[in-house]
């Protein structure tokens, strides 16, 4: 592709983002979860850069972001009570759903589906440029997580740029990501609730609002991207460990988790599945810019976010 200039912008600038997202282009912005890259989600010229500036294969669906609850029903059918009893309880917030489409939604962004994944963010800056592009625009921006294909998510606009810079046409700095895991995906199609990835809001919160069980469908479904093994991954090798040997601890060996030992490679995460959620991803970047071979990662044990964390960290130590 040919190399864009990447305007860096900020908070201030979202009425500049906007603009960009109604005149086709690609814009990285923050959410509580990751960073995304956005593009109109009613056009399929706009959402073809997306794929281009990832290189993410087509075919893969991207989730739709809207400023309210009102708006969602634009881009997808609410009809369902359960998901208007989620929405109503969830959003703003990481919880994505998957649900039938309407016409408006353009057919790059869902492969050809009939159902479209939709959520609305709960960060200040996302919901505001949402805001300012539904004045002028569509309303909807169909983002993934902003980084290369395959790579880990970012978790802040450094992170993006890192992976995107002079494929994409801006990004917005809003700071570091308060959850730092995607959205949980949820199906509300037919008559079960399944669970397409776990994420930033637990199964247990769902189930509890619902008063039915979720359907685990991670296994069988291969619908979604982040569902391929060796996805999340950085450069290094990743290897999962229930504790760190001393003697494994040389040179290139890095270690990341709730340890405490003397080596310079260290990327302390407390033993808390929220706190490890919000510096993973981070901690696996900086592994690769230290110039590890090879990561250590111990395991959280407890915290809300535990089958989030242990999903993505399945997901970095997969084989390829
Ligand atoms: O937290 C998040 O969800 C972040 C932020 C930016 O919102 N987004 C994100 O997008 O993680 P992405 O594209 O990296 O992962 C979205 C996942 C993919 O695995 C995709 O296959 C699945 O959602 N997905 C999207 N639309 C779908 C649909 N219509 N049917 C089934 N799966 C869908
Ligand atoms: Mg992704």
């Amino acid at each position: 592709m040919e190399p864009l200039t990447t305007e860096r912008l900020t908070p201030a600038d979202v009425e500049r983002a906007a603009e960009l997202l109604r005149s086709g282009g690609t814009v990285a912005l923050p959410t509580e979860t990751v960073y995304g890259l956005g593009a109109d989600a009613a056009s399929d010229e706009a959402v073809a850069k997306i794929f281009s500036a990832k290189g993410r294969p087509p075919g893969h669906p991207l989730i739709v972001h809207v400023s309210s609850t009102v708006a969602v029903e634009d881009w997808a059918e609410l009809s369902d009570p359960r998901a208007g009893l989620l929405a109503e309880t969830f959003w703003p917030g990481p919880l994505t759903l998957i649900l039938p489409r309407t016409d408006r939604v353009s057919d790059l962004v869902v492969g050809g589906r009939e159902n479209v994944g939709i959520r609305v963010p709960a960060h200040p800056v996302a919901l505001a440029l949402l805001a300012a592009f539904a004045e002028i625009g569509s309303g909807g921006v169909a983002a993934p997580s902003a980084n290369r294909f395959g790579h880990v998510s970012p978790t802040t606009a450094a992170h993006v740029l890192a992976d995107l810079d002079g494929r994409i046409d801006a990004v917005i700095d809003g700071g570091s990501a308060r959850v730092g895991v995607e959205s949980t995906i949820l199906e509300i199609i037919g008559t079960d609730v399944a669970l397409l990835r776990p994420g930033g809001i637990s199964v247990a919160q769902i189930e509890a609002v619902l008063g039915e069980a979720v359907v685990d469908a991670r296994r069988t479904d291969s619908r979604a991207a982040g569902m391929l093994e060796s996805h999340y991954a950085p450069r290094a090798i990743v290897q999962l460990v229930e504790s760190v040997d001393r003697s494994e601890l040389k040179a290139g060996v890095g270690v990341i988790g709730p340890v405490e030992v003397e080596h310079p490679n260290v990327w302390f995460l407390a033993d808390d599945a929220e706190a490890y959620a919000r510096g993973l991803y981070a901690a696996l970047r900086a592994a690769d810019q230290a110039g590890m071979a090879r990561v250590l990662i111990v395991r959280p044990s407890r915290g809300e976010l535990l089958d989030a964390v242990l999903d993505r960290l399945a997901k970095a130590s997969a084989q390829r």
